[in-house]
């Protein structure tokens, strides 16, 4: 039986995730400008590298040489691909460092503005490929829908997030 997914297509399957993450890196920005607590910025960096690592190993396995093969657009992908694993050398830093360091706020802010730049190209020219190729983005969907689930259960689940707090909140944990 086919699984029925939220999504539309591929596209939109892949943006939710970036507008996941970026929802995530602006929680991230807040808890660096009202310094939370050690454990909490830990946390909700661990998350966003696990969706990273999930989202890009998804577009790397499955999305990429879709696209790569339609298009016959090698340089696009391979830059795409360069971006990933700039991605991949900051998310290995952060996770070398603790978060009480200094630099760890630094190299998680470095991280979003390479994640978001990267977005903004794929939105604009990867995504948009795509759309104007002869790919079946609804049936690839699925294929990306259940490789996430596959990789998500592999990793045991998603880090947890660390619970919603106000500024004033955080200011006070201090
Ligand atoms: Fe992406
Ligand atoms: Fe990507």
């Amino acid at each position: 039986m086919p699984s029925t997914i939220a999504y539309e297509d591929a596209v939109d399957l892949l943006d939710s995730d970036h507008k996941l993450v970026q929802k995530l890196f602006i929680q991230y920005q807040t808890f660096h400008e009202f310094g939370a607590p050690a454990e909490d910025r830990q946390k909700l960096a661990e998350r966003i590298c696990a969706a990273l690592s999930v989202h890009a190993q998804i577009e790397e396995e499955i999305f990429y040489p879709a696209v790569r093969e339609a298009t016959g657009d090698d340089s696009l992908l391979d830059h795409a691909e360069e971006e990933h694993q700039e991605a991949k050398d900051l998310m290995a830093r952060i996770q070398g460092l603790s978060p009480d360091d200094d630099g760890y706020d630094d190299c998680v802010t470095q991280l979003a503005d390479a994640v978001m730049a990267h977005v903004m190209e794929e939105r604009e020219r990867v995504f948009l490929q795509a759309r104007y190729s002869a790919l079946d983005l609804r049936g690839l969907a699925v294929t990306l829908h259940e490789r996430k689930q596959e990789l998500k259960a592999e990793a045991g689940g998603m880090p947890e997030l660390p619970a919603e707090k106000t500024p004033t909140q955080i200011e006070e944990n201090v």
